[in-house]
């Protein structure tokens, strides 16, 4: 299924599994891309050892090609971004907070820049900035999210910039694909149902979390870290929602201190990518810590399982997602769906008259 996408990026179908923080690690990666997708690591969660570490992995998994997203202002961002280069990975991605410097950086290193955005005006200020492509992400998506649907945030980005478009937010299945393609888009890109596959490192019972959600179990809450994010209703989401200021500020001094001695990054080191949070992101300093704070209750999350006291991103697509396919199972099932209703559009074609050799008689 060849599109603009696929040329660009080197895969053979049109779907990318977007970088989700502590989920999207080498073998989900590597399991996506070498069935025939693009798979994006998640270096927003990793050291620069840990990144590196899944780099050299997912390469031992396969030869195809595949991303890694990180957080811009993240500890170890330069690192990073040197391993992301020094490393000839395709894709940079990320959400928040780039700068015109970092896309120089990589165009002149030969890396595809690919950022996420969540509005018509952002994807025209990226353009600008030389992006590759751009994920549309409408604000049914799990994870950070802006405030458009993506009925209409896919073709407003179409409509605003030349360049490959790739629509996230809601995606699961082949019908999707072919909507997206429909609009003009170059490809989808998915978290929620890629966590939701065998290689997702999620454990089990926050799996079945996800299934037992309905499509209402998601809100968007700037609790977590003090941007929209959309998440699970669960205990911890209700006590942060209710809680108060100061609450959410204690629980995130603690939790900004634990994740900095979880990631042994020394303190000086800390601060000064708290400072760069706050300058590239506009974020106080109480949202520049709970965003490290976060950064834990994820983890507690998705990873570690803890269904009360971690915080579970997820778009409102879980509550239409019961099945847990292998990466290779999902996405040969998405495209074989694409392709069938694509072909079955045609019929519209003849009831109208317009299609060749169909008149209004039927002839
Ligand atoms: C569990 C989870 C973690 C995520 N972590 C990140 C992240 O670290 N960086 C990022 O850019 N996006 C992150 N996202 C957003 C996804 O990459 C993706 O854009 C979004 O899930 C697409 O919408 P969908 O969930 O409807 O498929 C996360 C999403 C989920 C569900």
């Amino acid at each position: 299924m060849r599109t603009t996408l696929t040329d660009l990026l080197g895969c053979r179908y049109p779907i990318i599994q977007t970088g989700m923080g502590w989920i999207s690690d080498a073998r989900l990666t590597a399991a996506t891309s070498a069935a025939g997708g693009f798979g994006i690591l998640a270096a927003s969660t990793m050291t620069p050892e840990e990144t590196a570490r899944s780099i050299a992995e997912i390469k031992e998994r396969t030869d195809a090609p595949f991303g890694v997203n990180f957080l811009v202002a993240q500890p170890g961002a330069r690192e990073i971004v040197d391993l992301i280069i020094s490393e000839g990975v395709r894709v940079a991605s990320f959400s928040r907070g780039p700068t015109e410097e970092l896309f120089r950086e990589f165009k002149e290193a030969g890396v595809l820049v690919i950022p996420s955005i969540g509005a018509p005006r952002h994807a025209v200020k990226v353009a600008a900035w030389g992006a590759d492509a751009v994920i549309a992400q409408g604000t049914e998506a799990g994870g950070h999210t802006g405030a458009i649907a993506s009925s209409l945030l896919i073709p407003g980005v179409i409509d605003a910039v030349d360049l490959p478009v790739v629509a996230a937010g809601g995606f699961y299945d082949g019908r999707g694909l072919a909507a997206a393609l429909a609009w003009g888009a170059a490809g989808i890109a998915m978290g929620t149902r890629f966590l939701l596959v065998t290689e997702s490192p999620a454990p089990d019972r926050v799996k079945q979390f996800y299934f037992d959600s309905a499509i209402t179990a998601t809100t968007v809450t700037t609790a977590v870290d003090g941007l929209p994010n959309r998440v699970l209703v669960n205990k911890m989401v209700q006590q942060l929602e209710t809680g108060g200021r100061l609450r959410r500020t204690l629980s995130a001094i603690r939790g900004a201190l634990k994740l900095r001695k979880s990631l042994g990054v020394p303190m000086i080191e800390y601060l000064r990518s708290g400072l760069a949070l706050k300058r590239n992101e506009k974020l106080s300093w109480s949202q520049a810590l709970l965003t490290a704070h976060a950064a834990e209750v994820y983890k507690a999350g998705v990873l570690d399982g803890d269904l009360e006291g971690g915080v579970f991103s997820g778009g409102q697509v879980t509550g239409l997602i019961d099945d847990l396919p292998s990466c290779a199972e999902l996405i040969e099932r998405i495209v074989d769906e694409a392709r069938t209703t694509l072909a079955g559009l045609h019929r519209y074609e003849d009831a109208a008259g317009g299609g060749p050799g169909t008149g209004a008689d039927g002839a």
